[in-house]
């Protein structure tokens, strides 16, 4: 009988992805490109029917890429967890948020392992892609998949492999994003690296499934650190009149130990905001204070209240008050040239306009409609054209996609907060005022 190693070089191995979101769907398609059988498990009927139609609902998955791989029976999707009792390797690419105290939720993975644990047979290998914290595999994962008798690195084989997607990245996709992987067992991490290294470019072996959960932290730890110190910054050079932007331009010139961050309206998305906090809050179980992330997250979640304090400023000077000002926020996806709007700082600055009495609107060509508050229960909001320019106090420019006509921005409008210093290529063609951080 074949082994899994054989299977799995031989592209026979059927493979299930529990999670066909963001992260899973372009797995999906890249497991199967690779000559792969696979099957997406998910709870949305929507996107199940949807990727069973061959129909992408992930931006940088196009249905020209879909639509064959389900035509020829490399991908499908279903809603029934019996599809999991015939894979081979199963891949767990569910959301991991924070609760409403800012504690890790691990729910859905644990729901994915409920579904999975009846199911699981000898010889699968069990991957874990979600962000969680250091220590969760080992001590969470292994010891419920073990519940059936099965023991891992013997019978089945557990990895953590951290999922590093930057969606709208052109040049950065699944495939050539090197890929880090750490296996409950050496055994475990050999065949975690051969699955991936016949779909991947490059696999980073790491020694355990701690280390690779770590690994993942850091990253983003070391963004969210690195934005907190350039915010900073910006709040820093407000003070002095001096122009932040030139500062880090001319600090970017120097060729070695500098990288430059640049200042914004504060952090989106759902890892740079959310994944720091699985490290602080592991690091508190053993009594010790991350003090960078605490305030890094600090300086960074008082970003939106430093763009209206510029916004109501830059009005005053006009002899307007924020409150009755007519503002148009532009751009309100978390960042540029994409469709998601979790997490956004545009949400915060929107509604700490109104809470001073403005009249707001917003345009984004990504983003047709929205609702206010994170947890997606405010009120509804829906994209103005992009007209009118002048017709508003001021244009508050929050994300900057890359397809805004940014010369009629400062041509026609009466005054421009730019918080991604998105129109410094234009800026002598200004007819505005244009305040940035
Ligand atoms: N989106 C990113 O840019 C990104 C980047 C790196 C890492 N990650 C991490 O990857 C993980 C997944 O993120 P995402 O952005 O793909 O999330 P997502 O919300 O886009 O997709 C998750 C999918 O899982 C499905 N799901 C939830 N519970 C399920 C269950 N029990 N069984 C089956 N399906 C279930 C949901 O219906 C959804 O389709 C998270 O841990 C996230 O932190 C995301």
């Amino acid at each position: 009988m074949a082994t899994l190693h054989d299977k799995i070089k031989n592209r026979e191995a059927k493979v299930a992805v529990i999670g066909i979101g963001y992260v899973g769907l372009p797995l999906v398609v890249e497991v199967a490109k690779a000559g792969f059988t696979v099957v997406g498990y998910d709870k949305s009927a929507e996107k199940v029917k949807q990727a069973n139609a061959g129909k992408s609902y992930i931006k940088d998955v196009s249905d020209e890429t879909l639509a064959p791989l389900v035509a020829s029976g490399k991908v499908s999707a279903s809603n029934d967890p019996d599809v999991l009792a015939k894979a081979d390797v199963v891949v767990i690419c569910v959301p991991t948020p924070l609760n409403k105290t800012k504690d890790p939720d691990n729910s859905f993975i644990m729901a994915a392992a409920d579904d999975l644990l009846p199911r699981l047979h000898k010889d699968t290998l069990v991957i874990l892609e979600s962000t969680t914290f250091p220590g969760f595999t080992r001590e969470v994962l292994v010891p419920h998949l073990e519940k059936n008798g099965l023991e891992v690195g013997k019978d089945i084989f557990v990895a953590f492999s951290p999922e590093r997607v930057d969606p709208g990245n052109p040049k950065f996709h699944t495939k050539n994003t090197p890929k880090v992987v750490g296996g409950s067992t050496p055994a475990c991490t050999q065949l975690a690296q051969a699955m991936y290294g016949s779909v991947m470019e490059r696999i980073v072996p790491v020694t355990s499934t701690d280390a690779a959960e770590m690994v993942k932290l850091l990253e983003n730890t070391f963004r969210a650190v690195n934005i907190g110190l350039v915010n900073e910054v910006a709040i820093m050079c407000q003070k002095l009149g001096i122009d932040t932007w030139e500062v880090i331009d001319a600090a970017a010139t120097k060729p070695f130990g500098f990288m430059p961050f640049y200042p914004g309206p504060g952090l989106g998305g759902h890892c740079i905001p959310v994944d720091p906090h699985y490290l602080s809050w592991k690091l508190k179980t053993l009594k010790y204070n991350a003090r960078f992330i605490e305030l890094a997250g600090e300086i960074n979640s008082s970003m939106p209240d430093f763009v209206v304090a510029r916004t109501a400023d830059a009005l005053n000077d006009r002899e307007r008050s924020l409150k009755g000002s007519k503002l148009l926020v532009l751009g309100v996806a978390y960042k540029r040239d994409i469709d998601d709007v979790r997490e956004s700082p545009a949400l915060d600055v929107i509604d700490l306009f109104r809470q001073k009495g403005a009249h707001v609107a917003y345009h984004d060509p990504f983003i047709p409609s929205l609702r206010l508050g994170h947890e997606g229960e405010g009120e509804r909001m829906e994209s103005v054209p992009f007209e009118n320019l002048g017709g508003y106090d001021a244009v508050v420019i929050v994300t900057d996609h890359t397809t805004t006509d940014y010369v009629r921005v400062v041509t026609e409008a009466k005054l421009v907060i730019d918080t991604r210093n998105a129109a410094k290529k234009v800026k002598d063609k200004a007819k505005a005022k244009i305040v940035t951080l």
